[in-house]
C-alpha cells in the first residue's frame, strides 16, 4: 500500500495564532494542510476566506488542501488560487454546473477535488472522475468538527475505490469527518488514501501534535 496522506484540519486549531498552528502541524509530520471554508449558507457555520489563507500560506510549504463549503463557488475560485490553495475541492451541489467548476479550477493551474456529502451518491462522480485529482468522502455532515464517523460512508469509499482502480486513475481518495485512530483503519481498508483529521490531531494540545499524527499513521498500517 502506498503511503497514506495525513491532512490535519485547521478548523480545530487555535484561530488566534493560526500561522503558528500551521507551522506546528507541518513540523509534526502533516502531509497537507486541510483548510475548511464555510459560508454560513451552504453549511450552517462560518470560517475563513482567501485573505486569511494568504496570510497563513508562508507558514508551510506543504500543499494547502482547501475544502470549499460555499455556494456559489465559481466566483471565488480565482481568489482561493491566488491565496495559495494547491488543491481546491468543491461540492457538486454548490452550483448548477459542476463540470464547469472543475474546468475552472484546472484552468487556474490547481488540482481539482470533488466532495460528497453523506447523502450524495458516488454516481455524482460518473462523468467527472477522470478529470479529478481528489475525491473527498464526507464521513460527517459538513459544517462542524468533532462529529461522529458515519459508518455508511465506508461502502461509498469502497465503491469509489473500485471505480478508480478499474479506470486506472491516480485520484487521491480522502475521508473527512470523525477520523480517529479507531475509524482510520476502516477507511483505509475500504480504499481511502488520505485522512483529514481535526479533533484527532489538535485535541490533545500542541505538545501532542506529532504523536497524534503518528497515531493516525500507525493505525492506518494495522
Ligand atoms: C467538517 C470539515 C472537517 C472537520 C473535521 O465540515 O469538513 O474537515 O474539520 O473535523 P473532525 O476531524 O474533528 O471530525
Ligand atoms: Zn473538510
Amino acid at each position: 500500500m502506498s503511503q497514506i496522506l495525513i491532512s490535519p484540519s485547521i478548523l480545530a486549531a487555535d484561530f488566534a495564532c493560526l500561522g503558528e498552528e500551521v507551522r506546528a502541524i507541518d513540523e509534526a509530520g502533516a502531509d497537507m494542510i486541510h483548510v475548511d471554508v464555510m459560508d454560513g449558507h451552504f453549511v450552517p457555520n462560518l470560517t475563513i476566506g482567501p485573505a486569511v489563507i494568504e496570510k497563513i500560506r508562508p507558514y508551510s510549504r506543504k500543499p494547502f488542501d482547501v475544502h470549499l463549503m460555499i455556494s456559489p463557488v465559481d466566483t471565488y475560485l480565482e481568489a482561493f488560487a491566488a491565496a495559495g490553495a494547491d488543491i481546491i475541492t468543491a461540492h457538486p451541489e454548490a452550483g448548477p454546473h459542476f463540470h464547469r467548476t472543475i474546468q475552472a479550477i484546472r484552468r487556474l493551474g490547481r488540482r481539482a477535488g470533488a466532495a460528497l456529502n453523506p447523502s450524495t451518491p458516488e454516481s455524482a462522480l460518473d462523468y467527472v472522475l477522470d478529470e479529478l485529482d481528489l475525491v473527498l468522502v464526507m464521513s460527517c455532515n459538513p459544517g462542524f468538527g468533532g462529529q461522529t464517523f458515519i459508518e455508511t460512508q465506508l461502502r461509498k469509499i469502497e465503491s469509489i475505490r473500485k471505480t478508480i482502480d478499474r479506470r486506472g486513475l491516480e485520484v487521491i481518495l480522502e475521508v473527512d469527518g470523525g477520523v480517529t485512530p479507531a475509524t482510520a483503519p476502516r477507511a483505509i481498508d475500504a480504499g481511502a488514501t488520505a485522512l483529514v483529521a481535526g479533533s484527532a490531531v489538535f485535541g490533545r494540545g500542541k505538545s501532542a501534535y506529532a504523536d497524534s499524527i503518528a497515531a493516525l499513521r500507525t493505525s492506518a498500517r494495522e
